[in-house]
């Protein structure tokens, strides 16, 4: 993935992401006075407007790219932003952790889901909105290649959840289209936000593959994306 270099643009780019955070953050609790947060993976913001409105007692959102920070920073500059690897957590004890369109990208989720319930204080909680298997199935059907890690099921991520020490409270799943004019402009959009991992295939590979991508079909050509929101209680 490249989201450090694509910061600048990100936040104009992301349209899946923004209708990701906006459909978590339905289950934000109202009141979260008493409560210490951190969210990973918080990017330029998209998820973090609407924690920034709970009047959290403390209140951390972080990053593992210093753009990615600085961007946010710049857009939300009430909320304290930082440098953190959601992968390891390392952190003083919290009540909340929250993240959005990351969680997909661990390649052990195992390793950071534990980290993440060791980061939690007693009855802490994480809400969790990621993508999940039938994503970007257009292009990862045509090769394998093309995906930058394991896609998961809904049930394989409760598992992994579970496995972690958690108990899931609640689990919805959501599947959207979105449509370009070509497969061409649906890569180059993901070029766009960095959600791409380094280059895997030549410059005439990726012609063959785009081309095998088309089946032929007229335009628009749809992408589909289906995520995941999970809230889940430290056992
Ligand atoms: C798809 S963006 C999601 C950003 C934001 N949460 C949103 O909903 O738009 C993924 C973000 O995760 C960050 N990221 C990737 N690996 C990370 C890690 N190990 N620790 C913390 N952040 C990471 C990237 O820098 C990027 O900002």
């Amino acid at each position: 993935m490249r989201f450090d270099q694509k910061a600048p643009r990100y936040h104009e780019k992301a349209d899946i992401q923004k209708i990701v955070a906006d459909w978590g953050s339905e289950w934000i609790e109202r009141d979260c006075g008493d409560l210490r947060a951190l969210e990973l993976g918080a990017g330029t913001g998209l998820f973090t407007r609407h924690l920034a409105l709970r009047g959290f007692r403390e209140f951390r959102a972080t990053d593992l790219s210093s753009s990615m920070v600085q961007e946010g920073r710049h857009r939300l500059p009430l909320v304290d932003w930082g440098e953190l690897d959601a992968w390891r957590c390392e952190t003083d004890p919290v009540d909340r952790i929250y993240s959005s369109s990351l969680l997909q990208w661990a390649l052990e989720p195992e390793d950071v889901l534990k980290n993440w319930r060791n980061a939690l204080a007693a009855g802490g909680k994480v809400l969790v909105c990621l993508f999940v298997k039938g994503s970007l199935s257009e292009f990862a059907d045509v090769d394998a290649r093309f995906a930058a890690f394991p896609w998961r099921s809904e049930s394989e991520w409760i598992a992994r959840f579970e496995e972690a020490g958690f108990d899931v409270l609640r689990n919805e799943t959501r599947s959207d289209l979105i449509a370009f004019d070509s497969p061409r402009e649906a890569l180059r959009s993901l070029h766009d936000i960095g959600a791409v991992e380094e280059r895997r295939m030549s410059a005439a590979e990726l012609r063959r593959f785009l081309r095998s991508c088309e089946r032929g079909e007229e335009s628009p050509f749809e992408v589909s994306w289906k995520a995941m929101k999970i809230e889940c209680v430290r056992r």
